[in-house]
């Protein structure tokens, strides 16, 4: 796979939430659209591939899940995480969202409880509330332009908990939780008896970082649960196929219990026919990608230094989501938004969707070709220009 070869795609008549989805969201169609969190580039070869083979059988009933599935979790958990998980551990799962409401609801009852980290990814604060359990966020501290947990609020807020959401890698700060910082979360959860549920969806992009699964932990493998998709990683969102990996038994059942109660328990083809083969021989493809990506990021970092704009990338040791400070704008969160929709024409996440925290900052996909970044980023200095 050559760098070339990532091009952005032409995604018009697909249903695209990123761009039909455009006008609802920002108003107008007149803008380039790198809010939502998929990527604009074509998923591997090989996964084109099998969806074709799969398409040509003209028959697409109810699929289940084959031994091959469960192999390929398994054989991607060694191969990229050096973690050995026995396949009776994996359950099936039609997204992580999903996956987090039921998780909510197997674990914890109405009042208790549940721990976020704040800015986040919204449906992890819209669950909880949702389903009347007692939201406590461990805002993340903002020092020298690098997020850190706030530990001593963090064990305040576990022992009032039952339950604790972790987002790892984070989205949309961009940190990879180092070992430490890890065992630190564990310790604090176990003295107090709260349960992890650990979104690691974004888990396959992590640059220069090694990413640590937080079941690979044993301490806490029978109090935790791992969420998980290729969904991500090899651009295959839309077709709903994710999994937990639930390596206790009473947990486990639970989850599945609660699952089950929801009637979304079928397969779908194509999803696992995706995941299967992505997992099987999408590793060269997927260590290009984040070449390219880790690229983009670089890119738009310089780009702001050099044009002295007011808006610092901060370092993303994973993801491709950029998390941009604009504090320095001065501008409120109204006007910043108004100054990308409207002025620059561009359609970025609002960084307070993440929270009252994320105010002062926008989220940026670079999940696209350098090209489009590059008309981005001249469009952004244009507007600043004008503005100033
Ligand atoms: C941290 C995180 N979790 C979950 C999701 C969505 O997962 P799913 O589509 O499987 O529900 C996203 C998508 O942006 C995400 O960033």
């Amino acid at each position: 796979m050559k760098q070339s070869d990532f091009k952005a795609i032409d995604r018009s008549g697909t249903y695209t939430t990123k761009y039909d989805d455009a006008i609802k969201k920002f108003g107008t169609s007149d803008l380039m659209p790198l809010w939502v969190a998929d990527m604009d580039l074509a998923s591997p070869p090989c996964v084109q591939e099998a969806m074709k083979q799969r398409a040509a059988h003209p028959l697409y009933g109810y699929t289940v899940y084959p031994p091959r599935y469960y192999d390929a979790i398994q054989n991607w958990m060694k191969k990229r995480f050096d973690w050995e998980i026995k396949q009776e551990w994996i359950v099936p799962c039609y997204g992580v969202v999903p996956s987090m409401n039921f998780a909510i609801e197997a674990y914890t009852s109405k009042g208790d409880g549940v721990v976020i980290q704040s800015p986040i990814y919204p449906p992890f604060a819209s669950s909880v509330k949702r389903k009347k359990r007692q939201l406590y966020d461990n805002v993340l501290l903002y020092k020298n332009g690098k997020y850190e947990i706030d530990f001593e609020d963090f064990e305040a807020k576990i022992k009032k908990s039952k339950l604790f959401l972790l987002c790892s890698p984070h989205n949309p700060t961009g940190r990879v939780w180092d070992e430490n910082e890890l065992n630190r979360i564990i310790e604090i959860c176990l003295e107090n008896k709260v349960l992890i549920v650990a979104d690691e969806i974004h888990a396959d992009i992590v640059y220069e970082k090694t990413h640590h699964i937080l079941g690979s932990f044993e301490k806490i493998q029978e109090h935790c649960v791992i969420l998980n998709a290729p969904s991500k990683t090899f651009n295959v969102a839309g077709l709903n196929t994710s999994y937990a990996i639930i390596p206790d038994d009473r947990l486990r059942r639970r989850f599945h219990v609660r699952q089950d109660k929801s009637g979304i328990t079928n397969g779908n083809p194509f999803g696992i026919e995706a995941l299967m083969t992505a997992y099987e021989e999408g590793d060269v493809w997927l260590d290009a990608l984040k070449k390219y990506l880790s690229a983009n990021i670089v890119f738009i970092k310089e780009f702001m230094e050099t044009h002295d704009l007011p808006i610092k990338a901060l370092p993303a040791e994973a993801t491709y989501l950029l998390w941009l400070d604009c504090q320095e704008m001065g501008l409120d969160q109204k006007e910043l938004v108004d100054f990308f929709v409207s002025d620059a024409k561009l359609g970025l996440n609002d960084g307070q969707s993440f929270g009252k925290t994320g105010a002062g900052f926008m989220r940026l996909n670079i999940g696209t070709s350098r090209e489009v970044l590059e008309e981005a980023m001249q469009r952004l200095l244009k507007a600043y220009k004008e503005k100033k």
